[in-house]
């Protein structure tokens, strides 16, 4: 049995919270998609440092040419403001152990907080570009702001596109096998679903990849 649904919301798919369907799909509840989440880092206009999770993106490209599409980002974010102001930002993939210190940069996440030091984090400099790093991240992309879209008209969320200009990886984490990378390393947002007969949520959570086989891929 399946539950089949077009473009219109389902009359008990009410709000959890105020403005959710605003900022995520309520399609998005039923789909469940996992998506791998990391740390945004960028500089705040007066220079103190910004950390933001996010999930909602994929990583593309061909050739030299390596790409972060960030496809929902609130414009409303601290993240998105700077992005828009410096052109450029860092992409910070963190392990399991620092999920608390990750919690942090959402619930405390005033302009004046420095959202890495105050988390617990280390900032690092980036070697190309004058932008924060967390230094205890396995896998750290610095990015170049290529390109924005809004995939509604005036839409609250938008899509961002930026270039790779460095990458910076952990030497274990380069050089481990497959059933051992993933292990403590990439941590995905599995969303929280609604029921489609109740409409009542389901709660998500955060996980990490379980290895089926290894193969030549
Ligand atoms: C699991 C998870 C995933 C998130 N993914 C995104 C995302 O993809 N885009 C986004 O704009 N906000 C996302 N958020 C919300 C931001 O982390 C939150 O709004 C943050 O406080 C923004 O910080 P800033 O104002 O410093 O940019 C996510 C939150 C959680 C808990």
């Amino acid at each position: 049995m399946y539950f089949e649904y077009n473009e219109k919301k389902p009359d008990n798919f009410t709000e959890d919270w105020d403005g959710q369907y605003q900022i995520i799909p309520w399609m998005a509840y039923i789909a469940s998609i996992p998506h791998v989440i990391y740390l945004v880092t960028t500089f705040k206009e007066d220079g103190t440092p910004n950390a933001a999770l996010e999930g909602w993106s994929s990583f593309t490209g061909e050739g030299d040419n390596y790409f972060v599409i960030i496809s929902g980002l609130l414009k409303s974010s601290h993240t998105y403001q700077n992005i828009k102001r410096d052109r450029i930002f860092c992409v910070n993939f963190l392990s399991s152990k620092y999920i608390d210190q990750i919690k942090k940069t959402i619930s405390e996440n005033e302009i004046e907080t420095d959202e890495i030091r105050n988390s617990g984090f280390t900032l690092e400099k980036a070697e190309t570009m004058m932008i924060p790093r967390i230094k205890e991240s396995f896998l750290k992309l610095e990015c170049q702001f290529e390109w924005e879209k809004e995939l509604i008209p005036g839409s609250t969320n938008i899509t961002v596109c930026g270039r790779v200009i460095h990458i910076s990886v952990e030497k274990e984490f380069a050089r481990s096998n497959v059933s051992t990378r993933f292990n403590d390393s990439f941590m995905f947002h599995l969303m929280a679903m609604k029921d489609p007969i109740t409409g009542k949520r389901i709660r998500g959570g955060i996980g990490k990849i379980d290895l089926i086989e290894e193969m030549d891929l």
